[in-house]
C-alpha cells in the first residue's frame, strides 16, 4: 500500500497519544476554542459545541478502548442533562450535541438513560419545526439580534437531522423523518445556490413562511459562500442520503463539494469565506476542511459510480493529509487542541487562528474512517493472496 494512503494510520496513532496527554488538562470540560494553545471551558451545558469533546473520545475509544477516555465521555454526557431539564437555553444544535455522546454511548452499550437523552432531545428538535415555512427554528429569543428568530433558519441545521433520522427508526415513527425531509428539501431551495455555494442564514415570515431575507451571519455578506457552511452542507446533505436514500440529497452533497473542491486554494484547506477579500492574511478555516473532507468520505462511501467514488475520496484524502502536514499539533505540547487554524467567527473577529474542538472532532472522525478502510483492503488483500 503506498504513503499516500496509509500516512492516516501514522496520523490515528500520534493523535491517540495526543489526546491521551491532553485529556488529563482537558478532563470533564466542555472546550471550544483556543485561547493561547489552551482549550477554554464554555462552562455552558446547553452550547453546540458541548457534545464535541465526548465525541472524539469515543472515536478514539472505539478503536483503542483506552478507559479513561470511555469515563470521561460518560461524565460528560451526565453533564449535559442539566440543559436538557431546565430546556429553555436548548436550540436546535441539539443534534451535535446529542448525536455524538448518548447515541454513541446507546451505540456502544445499550445504556438505556442515553437512548432516553437522544429521544428527548429529538423531540425537541422536531418541535422547532415551522410548519407553514417548512424549517427548523435555530434559536430562541435573545440568542441573536441580526433577525427575528421565530423565523430565522441556519444551514448548520442539516448536520442536526441525523438526529430525527435515529429518532424515527427508534420509535417507528415516521414523523421524525418526514420534518427532516422536510426541512432538508427548504434547504435544497432556498440555501444551497445552483453554483454548489452556499447561504448561512434565511429568515422566513414565521406565520406565512415566505423568504424575508437573506444574511451572511458567519460569512462575509449575504452574497458570499462561508466555508464552514459549506462544509455542514456537503456533511449534512450526505447524512440525509445516507438516512433516506432520496437522490437529491446526493446531488445536493455532490454539488456542494464540486464547489467546495474547486474553490480551494493550494494547499487544499479554505479560506474562511471562499468570496471574502484575501490577501496572504486571510485566515483560514481548518474545522470547515475537517468536516467537508470527512462528509466527502461520506459520499464516497455511499455512491455507486466508482470515478466519483474516487474523486471524494481523493479530494478528501488530499485535504486531510495537507491538514495534518500542515496544521496539525502533533509533537507540540504547547497546544491542547489537534488542528490550528480554525476560524469561528471572522466578521466578530472570535476565535481566529485557533483550535476548534469541532475542527477536531471531524478531523478525528475522517481519520477513523480512513483507518478503517485501510484496515479492510488489507483484509481483503490478505485473503486474496490466501486463496491464490
Ligand atoms: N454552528 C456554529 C458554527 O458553525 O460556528
Amino acid at each position: 500500500m503506498d504513503s499516500e494512503k496509509t500516512w492516516a494510520n501514522d496520523a490515528w496513532k500520534s493523535v491517540f497519544e495526543k489526546v491521551k496527554f491532553t485529556s488529563e488538562d482537558i478532563s470533564v470540560q466542555f472546550p471550544s476554542m483556543t485561547s493561547e494553545g489552551c482549550y477554554e471551558d464554555t462552562h455552558a451545558p446547553w452550547a453546540w459545541v458541548v457534545g464535541f469533546w465526548p465525541g472524539l473520545l469515543w472515536l478514539l475509544y472505539e478503536k483503542e478502548h483506552y478507559q479513561p477516555f470511555k469515563d470521561i465521555a460518560i461524565a460528560r454526557e451526565k453533564t449535559m442533562d442539566g440543559s436538557l431539564d431546565e430546556y429553555v437555553n436548548i436550540h436546535h444544535d441539539v443534534g451535535f450535541m446529542w448525536q455524538l455522546t448518548s447515541i454513541k454511548q446507546y451505540e456502544l452499550f445499550g445504556n438505556e438513560r442515553s437512548k432516553n437523552r437522544a429521544l428527548r432531545a429529538a423531540s425537541h428538535l422536531a418541535s422547532r419545526f415551522n410548519i407553514n415555512g417548512r424549517f427548523l427554528t435555530a434559536w430562541n429569543k435573545n440568542d441573536v439580534s441580526a433577525a427575528d428568530p421565530r423565523g430565522l433558519s441556519i444551514i448548520d441545521s442539516m448536520m442536526n437531522l441525523p438526529l430525527l433520522y435515529w429518532a424515527a427508526d427508534q420509535l417507528d415513527a415516521p414523523r421524525f423523518k418526514l420534518i427532516a425531509m422536510a426541512h432538508a428539501d427548504t434547504v435544497l431551495k432556498e440555501f444551497i445556490r445552483p453554483d454548489g455555494s452556499v447561504r448561512h442564514m434565511v429568515e422566513f415570515d414565521y406565520m406565512t413562511g415566505d423568504v424575508k431575507s437573506y444574511y451572511g451571519g458567519q460569512g462575509y455578506n449575504e452574497d458570499s459562500a462561508w466555508s464552514r457552511g459549506a462544509s455542514w452542507a456537503v456533511h449534512g446533505c450526505a447524512l440525509s442520503y445516507k438516512y433516506t436514500k432520496e437522490p437529491r440529497y446526493l446531488e445536493a452533497a455532490m454539488r456542494t463539494a464540486d464547489f467546495f473542491i474547486d474553490q480551494l486554494p493550494e494547499d487544499s484547506v479554505p479560506h474562511w469565506d471562499f468570496r471574502s477579500p484575501r490577501d496572504e492574511n486571510t485566515p483560514r478555516d481548518t474545522s470547515a476542511a475537517a468536516c467537508a473532507a470527512s462528509g466527502m468520505l461520506l459520499i464516497s462511501e455511499l455512491i455507486e459510480d466508482e470515478t466519483k467514488k474516487a474523486h471524494y475520496f481523493d479530494a478528501a484524502n488530499r485535504i486531510l493529509k495537507s491538514l495534518y502536514d500542515n496544521y496539525c499539533t502533533v509533537g507540540d505540547d504547547g497546544q491542547q487542541g489537534i488542528l490550528t487554524g480554525g476560524a469561528f467567527n471572522c466578521p466578530k473577529g472570535l476565535g481566529v487562528n485557533c483550535s476548534l474542538i469541532y475542527g477536531d472532532y471531524y478531523f478525528v472522525e475522517a481519520l477513523s474512517k480512513l483507518v478503517t478502510k485501510l484496515s479492510s483492503e488489507k483484509e481483503a488483500s490478505i485473503a486474496e493472496e490466501t486463496a491464490i
